[in-house]
This record gives structure tokens, C-alpha cells and sequence, in this order.
């Protein structure tokens, strides 16, 4: 099969393409035959290795990788401690199931299906997954782009606004990094359930926000939102580079701020002294580790189906131009997600 493979961590100018061997199903695995793949902010972070905290936890829960690769290929020779174990990256996905382990009983071959691969490798034209991964049947209506815009971004979202916010009707809502796959998906979500809500992003993506139904949008470039004299009842920051303790001024007195995605710093800050500075003063402060939830996708599909909410797709690349599409979610150059068709 043909696939996007690195061997080092690096700009997108080290990912080739390449034959590798098409993985074979253990016996609790799936085969996909990867229709649409797309590409989180993750993906980006973990080829460059920077924030490096994320490339150390990446690399010491990430599952192997087993492809053969040919003796030609950019992972010859290449290995060791400090090489990346994802050599082909990518996790989210939509396809059809290929082939099914003698113990799999979910999923039968042709079944249209999306969801994650847990060992990355989803920007080949096959994935192999455990039979763990959060993988569910595709509604029938989500064309296979939309399926596969939809994983990561579907946890964040529906974790951050609907599980741990609890959002009611009536409430203000902010979310920083609006623009993005999740928080595309966490505005939709915070309207559905009645709320007022603001996005916050940089001024390519404003008229994208208005039109998924933001009732406020700053550009982070002209305003601070911590500086506006605005409280929120809920902050989901998704691009949070600023001291998370600034952040926490923004909240009303019963508020909370949930810190999703950003700098180091602001993730030791929300996870270590989180639980310790929401005892004292205004809101709640906490980390959202986002669970690989297959119930998750199933909700979300219902609500897609409904057409309540639906995905914000930038464009599609090639297989071949993997590097390149990598390149425009590092950059923030897409409006939406950034597909990888193989
Ligand atoms: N919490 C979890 O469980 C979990 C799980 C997986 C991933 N993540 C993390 O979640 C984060 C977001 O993921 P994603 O896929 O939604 O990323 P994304 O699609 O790249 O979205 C991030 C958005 O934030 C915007 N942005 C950048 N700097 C900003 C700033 N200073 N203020 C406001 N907005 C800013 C970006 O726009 P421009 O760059 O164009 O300005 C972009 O639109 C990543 O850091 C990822 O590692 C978290």
C-alpha cells in the first residue's frame, strides 16, 4: 500500500511517500480501507515534536507501529530511543472495513465505518486498529470527508461543553481557538443547548464562526479577551497561551474554564493547580483529557443526522501532498479541517 512515512521528527518536508507492506489483522484487529483521513493539530505537533511534552507522552503510550518498510524507504537505518514510533500519522478517519480478526464481532467486511486508529497510521491507504479503537458504523447520510473531519474534534467538544460544562440554556460561553476542528464543533454544540456564545480566533476565520452560529466574535489579533470586561459562565480554551490563572479572571463566580488544548505551561498550570486554585476565589479551573469515546461518535453522528451539527471541511489533499496538507493546519491556514484522501 502507499503511505505518508517519516522517520524523524521535522518540517513536512520529511514525510515521503512510499510503499510499506499492507498491515494483516491480529485477531482482535480491523483492516480499513482509509476513504478520508484528517488532520488535527496533534498530527502537526507530533511531526515537528514541539511542544516537546507532547512528542514524550506520545511517544511512551503510543502503541507500535509494524509495517515493513522497504530498505530503500526514509526509515531505513533510522530507529532508536528518540525516533518518532509513529512513522505514519494520522488518526482520524472514515473507510471500509477490509478484513476482521477471528475475534472481532462489531464489524463484518464492507461495513462503512469512522472513528480514530489507535496507532496512528491513518494517512495510508490502509490503518490496522485494535479492536478497542473507538471505530463506529457511519451514518448513512455523512459522506466519508465529513465522517472523517469528526473523531478528535467529536471528544473535545462533546466532553468539554456537554459533559464537563454542562452547558444550560441562557449561559455565556467562550471559546478561544473557535476556528478550529474543536471548536468548530464546541460553538455548534454550546447553541444547540441554548447558549450565548463568543468565538474567539484570528480574522480569517470570524465569518466562518458567525456562520455556524457565534453570536460574538473577537479577533484574537485586535482583542484580548480577558481584557474586555466580559465574564463567561463557561471557557473553553482551545488555544490557550496565556497564563491560565489571567483566564480564570474572566469567569463568573460559579463559572469554569476548561483548558483543551495550548502551551505547556497552561496544561501543568489547569492540570497540576487546577483542582487547588478552583477552592479559592472566582470558578473552576480544570484540564479536559478528552477520552476516545465510541459512544461519543455515535451521539454525534445522531445529531449530524438531525442537522444540528456538521463538520467545517477547509480542502482535501492528496496522499502524495501529505506534507503539504500537514503544513496548512500547522501554519492555521485552513478554514476548517484539513483532509488527506489516499
Ligand atoms: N484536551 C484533549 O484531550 C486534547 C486531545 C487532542 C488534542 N488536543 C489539543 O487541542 C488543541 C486544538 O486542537 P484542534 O485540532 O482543534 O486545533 P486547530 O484545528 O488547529 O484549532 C486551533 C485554533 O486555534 C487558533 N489559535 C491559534 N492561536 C490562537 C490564539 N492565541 N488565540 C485564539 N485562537 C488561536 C488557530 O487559528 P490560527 O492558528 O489560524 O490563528 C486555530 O483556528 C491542540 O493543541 C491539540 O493538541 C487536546
Amino acid at each position: 500500500m502507499k503511505a505518508a512515512v517519516r522517520q524523524v521528527y521535522g518540517p513536512p518536508e520529511v514525510i515521503k511517500l512510499e510503499e510499506v507492506t499492507t498491515p494483516a489483522p491480529g485477531d482482535d484487529e480491523i483492516l480499513i480501507r482509509v476513504a478520508a483521513a484528517s488532520i488535527n493539530l496533534g498530527d502537526w505537533e507530533l511531526l515537528t515534536g514541539r511542544p516537546l511534552f507532547i512528542s514524550i507522552l506520545a511517544h511512551l503510550f503510543t502503541r507500535s507501529q509494524r509495517y515493513e518498510f522497504a530498505p530503500t524507504s526514509v526509515t531505513a537505518g533510522k530507529g532508536g530511543f528518540f525516533a518518532p514510533k509513529a512513522k505514519i500519522l494520522g488518526t482520524d478517519l472514515a473507510g471500509r472495513v477490509e478484513a476482521v480478526g477471528n475475534d472481532v464481532t462489531r464489524f463484518r467486511v464492507g461495513d462503512e465505518v469512522f472513528g480514530m486508529a489507535d496507532a496512528f497510521g491513518a494517512f495510508a491507504e490502509y490503518v490496522c486498529v485494535s479492536g478497542k479503537a473507538p471505530i463506529v458504523h457511519k451514518p448513512a447520510s455523512m459522506s466519508f470527508e465529513q465522517a472523517a473531519a469528526l473523531p478528535q474534534a467529536t471528544h473535545i467538544a462533546l466532553q468539554g461543553i456537554r459533559d464537563k460544562a454542562q452547558v444550560q440554556p441562557g449561559q455565556s460561553v467562550l471559546v478561544n481557538g473557535a476556528g478550529g476542528g474543536a471548536g468548530t464543533l464546541a460553538v455548534q454544540l454550546a447553541k444547540l443547548y441554548g447558549a450565548e456564545v463568543t468565538g474567539v480566533d484570528g480574522p480569517t476565520k470570524l465569518d466562518m464562526l458567525q456562520s455556524i452560529g457565534a453570536d460574538h466574535v473577537i479577533d484574537y489579533t485586535q482583542q484580548d479577551f480577558n481584557r474586555n470586561g466580559k465574564r463567561y459562565d463557561v471557557i473553553l480554551d482551545m488555544a490557550a497561551y496565556r497564563s491560565v490563572f489571567e483566564s480564570r479572571r474572566s469567569l463568573t463566580s460559579s463559572g469554569i474554564y476548561l483548558m483543551g488544548g495550548g502551551s505547556g505551561t497552561a496544561t501543568w498550570q489547569s492540570a497540576l493547580l487546577g483542582p487547588v486554585i478552583s477552592k479559592l476565589g472566582n470558578g473552576r479551573v480544570a484540564f479536559l483529557l478528552a477520552e476516545s469515546r465510541p459512544e461519543d461518535l455515535l451521539d454525534l453522528g445522531e445529531l449530524f443526522e438531525a442537522g444540528k451539527v456538521a463538520p467545517v471541511i477547509d480542502r482535501s489533499y492528496p496522499l502524495r501532498d501529505a506534507g503539504e496538507a500537514l503544513r496548512r493546519v500547522g501554519e492555521g491556514q485552513g478554514i476548517g479541517k484539513v483532509m488527506i484522501i489516499p
